[in-house]
């Protein structure tokens, strides 16, 4: 099994559902203080508060930072489960992270890539959307798919109901996936 750090900024539902099925879970870096530090909390994993600037933010010496603390960790991948903060280039370049890190994005890439992803979805009246687990890369909500699950818009669906419906597909393909990628058999 590999070391896995886990980057969250939210409520950090995907973060537990990663816990309760036991995807050997290094540390979780957060961008901010959020709901996801409480459940890491509770089940002892170790996590690391790396605030972002909201003014002048200074994106390649944020990426540097998260790096070194990964290093420090001994991640070898990196899972990111609802992180808000785009990373810069360094994260992605061989040497460094490379192709091991991965992303969740609640739509089915390459259509409504962006923040939102949900909201954009029921905008274009389709009728079936669902989430994308893939390679991150500096381009945003690009890279390798690795898996994707449908799931249908109701009507009547609101940006909440129909987001927490993909949540709850993403709560089994994620750790699912993560713990075959720990296991060595993907990539
Ligand atoms: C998920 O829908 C994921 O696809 C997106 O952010 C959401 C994270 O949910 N990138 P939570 O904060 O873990 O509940």
């Amino acid at each position: 099994m590999r070391n896995l750090a886990v980057l969250a900024s939210g409520t950090g539902s995907l973060f537990e559902s990663m816990i309760e099925r036991s995807v050997p879970i290094r540390v979780l870096v957060v961008d901010r203080p959020c709901r996801a530090q409480e459940i890491a909390e509770r089940a002892g994993i170790q996590h690391v508060l790396l605030e972002r600037e909201w003014k002048s933010f200074d994106r390649d010496k944020y990426t540097v930072d998260m790096v070194n603390i990964l290093r420090q960790y001994g991640a070898e991948y990196v899972a990111m489960a609802g992180f808000m903060t785009i990373l810069g280039a360094y994260m992605f370049e061989s040497g460094t992270f490379g192709s091991k890190c991965t992303n969740i994005h609640p739509s089915l890439l390459p259509t409504f890539k962006g923040e939102h992803a949900v909201r954009d979805a029921l905008a274009a009246g389709v009728k079936i959307t669902g989430t994308t687990i893939h390679i991150a890369t500096k381009d945003l909500d690009a890279g390798l798919i690795l898996a994707q699950e449908p799931v249908r818009v109701l009507p009547g669906d609101t940006e909440e109901s129909l987001h927490e419906r993909i949540k709850k597909t993403e709560r089994i393909l994620y750790p699912e996936l993560l713990l075959g990628l720990m296991r060595d058999e993907l990539l």
